[in-house]
């Protein structure tokens, strides 16, 4: 390890004992901890401080900001197909057809600990392109600022993304542990006691930094996409200040990428089917098949009570009063 990294974990040490801590829903060692307003799992906290500490953004970052269970897997594989699409031109050797988007795309606040320096996120080629769960208040005013790096934030209904979450870390959860149950996994969600903190207060980050900097910060809505992903593939590519030519549209390339990052493409693909996500470099643990279950809007009807249908919608009333937020 690098000394200035050192310096760093030594200051961690000394503070992550002090902080509050939360319900796991792994229970297998990784450790919830309060840290200013969100709770978060102890390795993400040093993640976080590491990049406050050693990170140097670039002004061509792409930072691809998400709630767990929000649609990071799938803008992970478009965002991708659109700024690599000049070189994977007729889409029959294309990465996606054969790695797990996870294993494109790192995210941030792990890849930062590999090696023991910044050397993996130096390395990278411009434009990089990351992923993070980081909520926005916790992401260095150096990358927030208007002159580095832009981010993109996926959003979705709280009721799927709560039942998404369930059903995933129930799949992670150690096998020698029984199943967290669905009664006490919605106790930790309405809490906030997650691995990204509480989810309004997630959306209400980018939300704000969106309408601040509409051209720093894309907002979009994971069931919006669902409806019309064109639309929001050629949002994302002027977005990035890619956007496709007369030519690419006349060859179908919008269409070409939809299709290839679908959630039938990508979760029929071998490498996601049968895939084995070896943890490191930047990755999260569980297997590739994980992160494919339905892909559906509205799978919390076949999950939830009434009564927990009410409370969510109820919080998700009072958390977004007053803004243009809904779902
Ligand atoms: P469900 O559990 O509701 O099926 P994340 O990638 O942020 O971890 O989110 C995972 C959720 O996105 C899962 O939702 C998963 O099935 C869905 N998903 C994965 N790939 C997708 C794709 N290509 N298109 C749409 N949804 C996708």
């Amino acid at each position: 390890v690098e000394e200035g990294y050192r310096k760093t974990y030594e200051k961690l040490d000394e503070m992550l004992p002090t902080l509050a801590q939360g319900e796991n829903w792994l229970a297998d060692g990784v450790q919830v901890v309060q840290y200013q307003g969100f709770w978060l799992p102890k390795f993400i906290v040093q993640g976080i401080m590491l990049i406050h500490d050693h990170f140097n953004p670039r002004p061509t970052d792409i930072i691809l900001s998400t709630f767990p269970k929000c649609g990071t897997t799938w803008l992970r594989a478009l965002i991708f197909a659109i700024i690599n699409r000049k070189n994977y031109y007729d889409f029959q050797n294309h990465p996606l057809l054969s790695s797990n988007p996870q294993d494109l795309v790192p995210f941030f606040e792990m890849l930062i600990h590999e090696g023991g320096s910044t050397s993996s996120i130096e390395s990278l080629p411009s434009p990089r392109f990351l992923a993070t769960h980081i909520p926005f208040p916790l992401i260095p005013k150096s990358m927030t600022s208007s002159s580095s790096g832009r981010f993109v934030y996926i959003c979705r209904e709280p009721k799927d993304v709560f039942v998404s979450m369930w059903h995933f870390m129930n799949k992670l959860r150690a096998k020698e542990l029984a199943p967290l149950s669905l009664e006490e996994a919605f106790d930790f969600f309405c809490r906030g006691v997650t691995f990204a903190g509480s989810y309004w207060d997630h959306v209400l980050g980018f939300w704000e930094a969106s309408l601040e900097s509409p051209n720093k910060v894309l907002f979009l809505k994971y069931e919006d996409m669902k409806r019309d992903p064109s639309v929001y593939v050629r949002k994302l590519a002027e977005f990035l200040d890619l956007p496709f030519s007369a030519e690419e549209e006349d060859e179908g390339m919008v269409e070409k990428i939809v299709k290839l990052c679908s959630f039938e493409s990508l979760s029929n693909l071998d490498v996601n089917k049968n895939g084995n996500n070896t943890p490191g470099k930047g990755k999260h643990p569980g297997t590739n098949s994980d992160f494919f279950r339905k892909g559906q809007i509205g799978d919390w009807r076949n999950h939830l009570t009434p009564q927990m249908v009410e409370v969510l919608d109820k919080i998700t009333k009072e958390k977004f009063q007053g803004t243009e937020l809904s779902f």
